[in-house]
């Protein structure tokens, strides 16, 4: 085998020749007239091809072993347990889709998936994408707010929900949510709620139905309609700079194509793979990682619900030796999470089924990434470091151990993969020399690359394409070493990443506000050891309120209900007035410095002097309470 980088060059010199080799392993209904239609910034990929998402999951793997062996083992943090073989996924998958059709459901319709981490919410999506409609999934950790502006920017009229999630015992009440959202996105005609408890549940008569009910009603059997290759297989909300989450726009041909063959390079995944991702199916993550990248290579999936340590940190081990997991991916937060419960408790299981291990969604530093080598790995297994985004569909810089080791640095993603041509960019989008930080762009389309955002292409180019002339900006920092290695420094812009987990400033910034006495707020993240980042608040009061703890829960409740407990906040702060620019921008980057004690810097663009003294009077008193002094 060549080795990875010359690999890498002669991909990128002929990249439509590169992935048109790549989606031919796929099963097409019909083959594409044209690999790329690339009308900058706009990329459509393997053009006039028919292909079909469900098809190629479920259907492709009846007409061999696979048929009966376990496509999807389910268990809960109370030990519940079920499997699906590809045949009963099959099954079920088809009469979802069915009853989808029975409800009015085309081609082209969206429709919002509000379910936690259980089987049907697999089903559901390939259910949706076998008659062609789009699926919009909603993490269940989300606020009745946040499903409604999603329903609201999809304007879809079918929303499937569960009756409750259950995390550390916990029933969270997710059809409740459901019916406070809907109140506010009166658009949806009808919801399905999956019922898994025998609690009582408020249905709307006319609007509610229970699947249990439909599904009697379904066939067998649901012809996987022919898509074009750009028909859009899923919309995904994410957080970005400004305003609202925007909705990524993935397509059926250029993405499933490209998680394929990506799948393979990165995770060496085959039909004899155990493979557990631990993200939520509401991320991006599980939408490639849980359910089209391992379906379509005929794994074994396993999802799980429930918090990382509860009942007890020993559960995610139990589980990789019970079902003897062979690629296991998780977050650097879990890992180090973990790392404080100590290595004792790790020993106690057998982990040598582990062939790889992946880390995604931050940084991951080289003392977490050794703890996880040693510890979890047994020193046996490479780590696969992936950067990728919601925007990119796939995994973009990786380690290959498919296609060939390259030497591991840890807390390096190593090396851009095949076909991927990224760089490290000045502010004018030149590359910047060895060693010298920049922002990651990357210059060629990929197939995996979304085709826009929901219903603005505007927005679209502005985002992704404003920044540097033909190439796509990513909003990650980071520097090229000597050996080409990627080094993630990350994001560059107004994006936190709590836990993993993707938000904006702007966002939080817009729920604080909503607090009647909130006149103006401001939001920075500061580094955490274990989550990544913690959200602290700054807050103006509305004349005639004075700072009080009230007033502070009242804006964690606030924030709670518009966005979700992800986004609550760890600090407030009440001050008169915000550091801002003479145009009135507020400078996040002073309330940081301050709060991380570190220079302040250059401060000539700055208003009023006096707002970073109060700022500092206010997080200095606020340091003395906590240390306990007067
Ligand atoms: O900042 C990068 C970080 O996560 C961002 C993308 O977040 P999201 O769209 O939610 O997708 C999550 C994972 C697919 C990136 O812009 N990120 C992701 N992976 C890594 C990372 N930062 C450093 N190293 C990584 N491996």
């Amino acid at each position: 085998m060549k080795g990875n980088i010359d690999f890498q060059r002669n991909a990128t010199a002929n990249i439509e020749r590169f992935w048109e080799k790549e989606a031919e392993k796929l099963d097409w209904f019909k083959p594409w007239d044209k690999v790329l239609e690339w009308k900058e910034p706009f990329a459509k990929w393997f053009v006039g091809g028919m292909l079909n998402a469900s098809y190629l999951c479920v259907d492709c793997h009846l007409y061999s072993w696979h048929k009966n062996k376990v496509a999807l083992y389910w268990e809960d943090e109370a030990g519940n347990t079920k499997a699906f073989s590809y045949f009963q996924l099959y099954r079920e998958v088809n009469k979802f889709a069915s009853m989808l059709k029975n409800l009015g459901v085309k081609k082209g319709d969206r429709v919002v998936l509000y379910l936690p981490m259980i089987p049907e919410l697999t089903i559901a999506m390939l259910a949706t994408a076998r008659i062609g409609a789009i699926h919009t999934v909603v993490f269940s950790g989300f606020s009745s707010q946040a499903l409604a502006d999603r329903i609201n920017d999809t304007s879809a009229e079918v929303l499937i929900a569960a009756d409750f999630g259950i995390r550390r015992g916990k029933y969270i009440p997710l059809k409740d949510i459901v019916d406070e959202a809907l109140k506010i996105a009166p658009i949806i005609e009808k919801v399905v709620v999956i019922k898994r408890t025998e609690e009582a549940i408020n249905m709307v008569a006319g609007r509610d139905l229970i699947y249990s009910d439909l599904i009697k009603e379904a066939d067998d059997y649901v012809e996987p309609v022919p898509l074009e290759s750009s028909h859009p297989l899923y919309i995904l909300y994410t957080s970005g700079t400004t305003g609202k989450p925007k909705g990524v726009v993935h397509s059926t041909g250029g993405y499933l194509a490209y998680i394929y063959a990506t799948y393979k390079w990165v995770f060496d995944i085959s039909d004899e793979s155990v493979y557990w991702c631990t993200a939520d199916v509401g991320w991006v993550t599980g939408h490639t990682s849980i359910v089209y990248a391992p379906l379509l290579h005929g794994a074994t999936v396993l999802m799980y619900e429930g918090a990382p340590d509860y009942p007890n940190p020993d559960r995610w081990w139990e589980i990789i030796e019970k079902y003897g997991v062979t690629i296991f991916y998780t977050s650097p937060t879990a890992i180090k999470m973990f790392m404080r419960y100590g290595e004792e408790r790790v020993k106690r299981f057998n982990l040598s089924s582990l062939k790889i291990l992946g880390s995604v969604g931050e940084v991951i530093n080289p003392e977490v990434w050794a703890w996880y080598y040693t510890h979890i790995g047994g020193e046996r297994c490479p780590i696969v470091d992936t950067w990728w985004q919601t925007e990119t569909g796939g995994i973009m810089i990786s380690p290959v151990p498919g296609i060939e080791l390259v030497p591991l640095k840890p807390g390096s993603a190593t090396l851009p993969l095949p076909g991927i041509d990224a760089e490290v960019v000045d502010e004018d989008g030149k590359p910047v020399e060895t060693g010298i930080k920049g922002h990651l762009a990357i210059r060629k389309p990929w197939p995996g690359m979304l085709m826009g955002l929901y219903k603005d292409p505007e927005r679209y180019k502005e985002v992704y394409w404003s920044k540097f002339k033909g190439l796509f900006y990513t909003g990650d920092y980071a520097i090229k070493d000597e050996d080409g290695y990627f080094w993630l420094l990350g994001r560059t812009d107004e994006v936190l990443k709590i836990a993993g987990h993707r938000l904006g400033t702007a966002e939080i910034e817009g729920a604080v506000v909503e607090a009647p006495f909130v006149a103006e707020a401001a939001v920075i993240g500061t580094p955490d050891p274990i989550k990544g980042e913690n959200i602290i608040v700054f807050a103006i009061l509305k004349e005639g309120y004075e700072p009080a703890d009230e007033l502070k829960k009242e804006i964690i409740q606030e924030v709670r209900k518009q966005i979700g407990p992800i986004a609550t906040p760890q600090e407030i702060h009440f001050v008169e007035k915000l550091p801002k620019t003479r145009s009135g921008k507020i400078m996040r980057r002073v309330l940081k410095t301050i709060i991380m004690g570190n220079p302040l810097g250059d401060l000539s663009t700055l208003e009023d002097e006096a707002s970073v003294d109060e700022v500092k009077a206010v997080y200095e008193e606020f340091k003395q309470m906590m240390s306990g002094g007067a």
